[in-house]
């Protein structure tokens, strides 16, 4: 049997210094996708070192792509060209990864072989129907588990069509699998989306030489052109820098500064929650690579207060509404999420996971159907408990942090998912300043 990981997360006080965050886990995946299938070498620098960005390097390899590893976080990758992936017999395990099984399910869709991906347990409890209906659309043969859960069965040799797809729920995965379906479809492929959700895919695409016309919230590209290998430039990840970003905004006395963090405005919601919400934060040295924006961010702590998290921020910081939770939890006053129902479909029902363990720690949570209510105690401490997170990385680091404020120790249930996204966090967390110990039990 594998151990199990716990954490005992102690009070801690303010966290200081100048740091780094690992690289971006939504470009990494894209990277290594978009290099395996271009012409030519693709050079690929800061990808993410996490499970999930593996697992798809992995499948890739698996497809017939040679990869090197010449560093931690290089890949140089020798594209096949848009039909040169061959079929594996083998499945192809996406792991803990979402991203991953979706945006190959759109990748595979139109391939003259057979494919299966699968994953672990949490994966396959999470909906597939999202992808498999409109690549059916499009004219793909998807097989998945009954109620449309993984494993998912791409069959080959079925030539596909461009669609126009609406997807019904804000979903940048699911805008990402029919682009990357579209690819080798007859026509036009259109997504138009109920909210604009991060846009790498269309902008790697362009950047390696495909035909793309794209505004926020719509994109359209024909399939049969090619894509053209080249530098990969991956911004720190925003997500990950979410976490001693919230260190520093709830812990009085801290003074923070984060390198080379990725600013696309597609992911930066919670910068603009937690300023409305009274945090410090600057951003410094802002400049463009490889089309992205990277900057700096300098974070001193001061008082929060409550608000209504406004509706059109909550696709641009989906993955951190555990964050936010915590920040929340911390305000004066009560905090409103609505609109956010996604949420409940995430790595674990992120909702219930968040209300559950902050209860524990002491804070009134109503929960709502796609949001909940956070009544905020201010600059006064938690207290202690056990909590679960559900094999879920963000809620196990928001409650690593979130334990930084506790007057006792927080013990952190099954943490082992946070190498999917930040596999250095324990070590990285007590440079900030934070008391994180690991236990691993069997
Ligand atoms: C991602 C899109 C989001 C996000 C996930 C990464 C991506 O998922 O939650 O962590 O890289 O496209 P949805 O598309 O399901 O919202």
């Amino acid at each position: 049997m594998q151990a199990r990981r716990d954490w005992i997360a102690g009070p801690a006080g303010p966290v200081h210094g100048t740091f780094d965050v690992p690289g971006d886990k939504s470009v990494s995946h894209r990277a290594v996708m978009l290099a395996g299938i271009a012409e030519g070498v693709s050079h690929v620098r800061g990808f993410l070192e996490g499970e999930d960005t593996r697992a798809t390097a992995r499948i890739m390899q698996q497809l017939g792509v040679r990869m090197e590893t010449p560093a931690p976080g290089q890949r140089i990758v020798h594209g096949v060209g848009l039909h040169g992936l061959r079929g594996s017999d083998a499945p192809l395990d996406c792991g803990n990864a979402g991203t991953g099984m979706r945006l190959l399910a759109g990748l595979l869709a139109g391939q003259a072989f057979d494919s299966t991906l699968v994953g672990d347990a949490s994966l396959s409890r999470r909906p597939m129907r999202r992808v498999s209906d409109p690549l059916q659309q499009m004219g793909a043969v998807v097989e998945t588990r009954e109620g449309g859960l993984p494993p998912l069965t791409l069959r080959g040799g079925h030539s596909l069509h461009g669609i126009e797809y609406a997807p019904p729920m804000a979903s940048a995965q699911v805008k990402s699998a029919v682009l990357l379906a579209g690819l080798y479809a007859q026509g036009e492929t259109v997504v138009r989306e109920v909210r604009p959700t991060r846009d790498y895919t269309e902008r790697m695409l362009a950047a390696f030489g495909w035909p793309v016309q794209m505004e926020p919230g719509y994109v359209r590209l024909r399939g049969g052109a090619t894509l053209q290998g080249g530098e990969v430039v991956v911004p720190g990840d925003f997500s990950s820098a979410a976490f001693p970003l919230l260190a520093a905004v709830i812990t009085p006395g801290s003074h923070l500064r984060l390198r080379a963090v990725g600013l696309n405005p597609r992911r930066t919601g919670l910068l603009e929650v937690l300023r409305r919400m009274g945090a410090d934060i600057t951003v410094h040295e802002a400049r463009e690579e490889a089309g992205e924006t990277l900057a700096d961010l300098e974070i001193r702590h001061a008082p929060l207060r409550g608000i209504d998290v406004p509706v059109e921020h909550v696709s641009d910081m989906i993955d951190e509404f555990p964050a936010l939770f915590v920040a929340a939890a911390c305000a004066e006053g009560v905090t409103r999420v609505r609109g956010a129902a996604e949420l409940r479909v995430k790595e674990s029902d992120r909702i219930d996971a968040m209300a559950r363990g902050l209860r524990t720690l002491g804070v009134t949570v109503e929960e709502t159907p796609d949001g909940a209510d956070i009544v905020g105690q201010g600059e006064g401490r938690f207290g202690g408990g056990e909590i679960d997170s559900h094999g879920d990385h963000r809620i196990a680091m928001s409650f690593a942090v979130a334990a930084s404020r506790s007057a006792e120790a927080v013990h952190i249930l099954d943490c082992a998912a946070v190498d999917t996204s930040f596999p250095d966090f324990v070590a990285q967390a007590g440079q900030w300043g934070l008391d994180l110990r690991v236990r691993e039990t069997r």
